[in-house]
C-alpha cells in the first residue's frame, strides 16, 4: 500500500477530529505539516466536551491541545541529560543488547509524540540521525516540532492517526511511541501499521504502557490523592494551597476526558500476541516502576492539584530522587520476588520480518 502523504494528513486530521461541529476548529494552517493542517483548540468548552464523551478520538484531540502547551511542565519533561538517560534507559532496558551496534538508525518515526518527550530524548541520546513526530492531537505535534528545532534536531511533524500511518511502505529504520498505545481503538491493526511502514529488519519499541495491575493500583491513588489535596486545601489558612475554581473546573472537564481517552490497560502476554498477530518477529517485552509507581501517581496528582509554582526546587528534587530510588530498588530488588506482570509500565520491542 502506498500513500498520497498530503492527501492523508488532511483525511488523518479530519477523521481524527471525527468530522463534527466541535471539530470544526480543523481549520487549515500551514505550520505543522508544511501543508494545510488542523489549528491547535486548547480551550474546549463544555459542550465539546460533552460530544467528545461518545468519541474517542475527537477526546484524545481536545484532551491532548488542552495538555499540549503546559505538558512539559505537569510531567516534568525535559530535554537535557535528566530526561535523555530515562529515554535511553528505556530503549536499553527493552531492545536485546546485539542491536546496539546498529545505533544510530537513520530515520525513525515516533506516534502519538506528545511533546516529543521519547523520540527527541533518543535522537539526542544517539539513537537515531534524523526523525518524524506524529500525533493526532495538532497541538502536541506543534508543540513537538518546535522542541525539536528548538534543540537543532532533523525533526519534521505531522498530524496523524497510529491506526492509519501516512507514510509508504518500508520507510523507517525505527518506529517508537512511548504511553501511546493504551489510547488507541485497535492496538494490532496500528501495530501491522507500524510493521508496514517499518523497512524490512527495521525495529519498533514502545515504552511507558499500563499493565492490567499497575492500573489497580495507580489510578485509587491518584483519585484519592486528588479528594485529599482538594478537600483539605478548603480548610482556613490553606487557600493559599488552593488552585483557583476556574483553573479547578477546566481540570475537572479535562478528567472527565480522561476516561475516555484512556482506552486499555496490557499485559505484557496480550501484547506479545498482538504484535505477533501483526507480523512482528523477535518480540519481547519488560517492565519498569513496582513502588516507584505507588510513589509517582501521587506525587503528580498533588503537584497538578496546587497552584503552579507553590511546590519550588526544594520538592522537584525531593520528588525526583525519591522516584530515582525507588525505580533502583523495583529493578534491583523487588524484580527478584514481584512477578513482572505486578510493574505498572509495560514496554514491547519487535522487528519486521527481513525480506525473503
Ligand atoms: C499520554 S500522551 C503521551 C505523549 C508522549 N508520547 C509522552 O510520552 O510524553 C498520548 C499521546 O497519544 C496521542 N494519541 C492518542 N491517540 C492517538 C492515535 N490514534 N494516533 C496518534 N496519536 C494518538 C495523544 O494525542 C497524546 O499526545
Amino acid at each position: 500500500m502506498s500513500f498520497e502523504e498530503t492527501d492523508t494528513v488532511t483525511d488523518v486530521a479530519g477523521s481524527a477530529a471525527a468530522g463534527s461541529d466541535v471539530a470544526g476548529s480543523a481549520a487549515a494552517e500551514p505550520d505543522v505539516a508544511g501543508s494545510a493542517a488542523p489549528v491547535p483548540n486548547p480551550h474546549a468548552t463544555a459542550e465539546q466536551v460533552e460530544a467528545a464523551r461518545h468519541d474517542s478520538k475527537l477526546a484524545q484531540v481536545l484532551y491532548h491541545d488542552w495538555e499540549a502547551e503546559s505538558y512539559d511542565e505537569k510531567w516534568s519533561i525535559s530535554y537535557d541529560k535528566r530526561c535523555v538517560d530515562y529515554a535511553r534507559d528505556l530503549f536499553d532496558a527493552t531492545v536485546p543488547f546485539s542491536e546496539q551496534r546498529k545505533l544510530p538508525y537513520d530515520r525513525a518515526l515516533e506516534l502519538g509524540c506528545g511533546s516529543g518527550f521519547f523520540l527527541l530524548n533518543l535522537i539526542q541520546a544517539g539513537v537515531a540521525r534524523r526523525g518524524s513526530v506524529t500525533d493526532l492531537s495538532p497541538g502536541m505535534v506543534k508543540v513537538a516540532t518546535r522542541n525539536g528545532e528548538n534543540l537543532g534536531l532533523e525533526i519534521d511533524g505531522r498530524v496523524a492517526d497510529a491506526e492509519g500511518i501516512p507514510y509508504d511502505d518500508d520507510t523507517f529504520d525505527l518506529v517508537v511511541g512511548h504511553a501511546v498505545l493504551h489510547h488507541i481503538p485497535d492496538v494490532e491493526l496500528s501495530l501491522r501499521e507500524v510493521v508496514r511502514v517499518l523497512k524490512p529488519g527495521g525495529r519498533f519499541i514502545f515504552a511507558g504502557e499500563p499493565t492490567n495491575a499497575g492500573e489497580n493500583y495507580a489510578r485509587p491513588l491518584s483519585t484519592l490523592t486528588w479528594r485529599a489535596v482538594t478537600n483539605v486545601t478548603k480548610l482556613p489558612g490553606l487557600s493559599g494551597w488552593r488552585r483557583p475554581k476556574a483553573e479547578l473546573d477546566e481540570s475537572s472537564r479535562a478528567a472527565a476526558l480522561e476516561a475516555v481517552v484512556d482506552l486499555h490497560t496490557f499485559s505484557p502476554g496480550d501484547l506479545e500476541r498482538m504484535a505477533h498477530n501483526a507480523g512482528a518477529v523477535e518480540v519481547s517485552t519488560a517492565t519498569t516502576e513496582f513502588t516507584a509507581a505507588m510513589l509517582g501517581w501521587p506525587l503528580r496528582t498533588f503537584e497538578a492539584a496546587v497552584p503552579p509554582g507553590r511546590l519550588g526546587w526544594g520538592y522537584a528534587k525531593f520528588a525526583f530522587h525519591s522516584w530515582i530510588t525507588l525505580s533502583w530498588i523495583d529493578a534491583n530488588l523487588w524484580s527478584r520476588v514481584v512477578p513482572k506482570s505486578w510493574y505498572y509500565n509495560v514496554m514491547i520491542t519487535g522487528v519486521k520480518p527481513a525480506a525473503s
